[in-house]
């Protein structure tokens, strides 16, 4: 029998602090930002998936072509009993991994999306029997602590999503996946590779729009949560690739001067016409990148498989 549970590891009222701490910190600096976390609330969460599915945004199906070719090797290479996902949304490419661990014991999806955990896991259940799946609704960034499960354990990280972490973030998540790693476990980790600017700044700017609602979605989260007044028509979407940096920079640009009340805050926030609201990094990677990431946290790269176009990276590190 398939057994379905959900676990809030975060309170709720800790979540809502760190949003206006968030809100505080990143409408006060100077240049204004937002963490890309808050993007996701059951809104934002259907609007990433609108993405994965545009023309533009190659990084899902070239992630999921790798994970179809290749799962049966993953599960060679570590026949995990446990498979935790951090930032798991859909858990759509997952199944590939899942069809292809048959000792898998339980899969425990990882992300700040409730509503994203609800729909995926209830859905996973009815289709695999006998998959036992404890979602657990827990911030990646901050401490994590896994329930007890037998290895070896499998931990999956997709998507790319590594990128929306600023380069210390980078260190100090994967520092902290180091240690919840026993010998034998391993990290499976998915990165968007270095491309032509053309198609790294499609992908963040589609055509039919779609980028941009996810980006202005934020504002909403801010004036639902915090009782702000942000007009989402008095923002542009703005996508551009920092060639220094390697990565794609989201940015909400204020189309005229305008002063944004945040009540929950006390705060008045002032926009100059044509200034900026950083909202995300995507960072894309090479290979040396990567394996220099792993190393500095104890993570030795070991396998590495892309899709037939080289535009999107896998890689495995077994704990020792
Ligand atoms: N892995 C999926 C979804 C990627 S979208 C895929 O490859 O398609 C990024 C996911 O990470 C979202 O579901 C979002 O809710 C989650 N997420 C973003 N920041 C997070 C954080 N700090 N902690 C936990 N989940 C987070
Ligand atoms: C979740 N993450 C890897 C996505 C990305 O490509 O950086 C989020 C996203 N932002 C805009 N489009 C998709």
């Amino acid at each position: 029998m398939s057994e379905f549970r959900i676990t809030r590891t975060l309170p709720e009222d800790a979540m809502a602090a760190a949003l206006r701490a968030d809100v505080q910190n990143g409408l006060t600096s100077d240049p204004k930002t937002l963490p890309p976390k808050w993007f996701y609330d059951a809104r934002g969460s259907e609007l990433f998936e609108q993405i994965t599915e545009l023309p533009e945004y190659y990084p899902t199906c070239a992630e999921r072509e790798i994970l179809a070719g290749r799962s049966a090797e993953i599960a060679a290479a570590l026949p995990a009993r446990t498979l935790v996902e951090l930032g798991s949304g859909s858990s759509e490419k997952t199944r590939h991994l899942i069809d292809a661990l048959p000792r898998l014991h339980t899969y425990f999806p990882v992300d700040v999306s409730d509503t994203a955990l609800e729909q995926a896991g209830r859905a996973l259940v009815a289709e695999r029997p006998g998959l036992n799946v404890h979602a657990l609704i827990a911030d990646f960034t901050a401490a994590l602590a896994l329930p007890h499960s037998p290895g070896p354990r499998l931990l999956a990280f997709l998507g790319g999503t590594i990128g929306n972490l600023l380069p210390g973030e980078r260190a100090e998540f994967l520092a902290s996946v180091r240690a919840l790693l026993s010998p034998g476990d391993a990290l499976l980790l998915g990165t968007d590779l270095v491309k032509a600017e053309d198609v790294l700044v499609g992908a963040y700017d589609d055509a039919a729009g779609v980028t941009a609602a996810f980006n202005k979605n934020v504002l909403s989260v801010v004036n639902r949560e915090l009782g702000a007044d942000f007009e989402q028509d008095a923002f542009d979407h703005v996508a551009l690739w920092d060639a220094t940096n390697e990565w794609i920079e989201m940015r909400l640009r204020s189309r005229i001067a305008q002063t944004v009340k945040v009540p929950a805050l006390d705060l008045a926030v002032h926009f100059a016409a044509g200034e900026e609201l950083r909202t995300e990094v995507s960072a894309k990677f090479r290979k040396d990148g990567v394996s220099a990431e792993l190393d500095a946290a104890g993570l030795g790269l070991e396998r590495w498989w892309t899709d037939g176009e080289e535009r999107f990276a896998l890689s495995l590190s077994v704990a020792r």
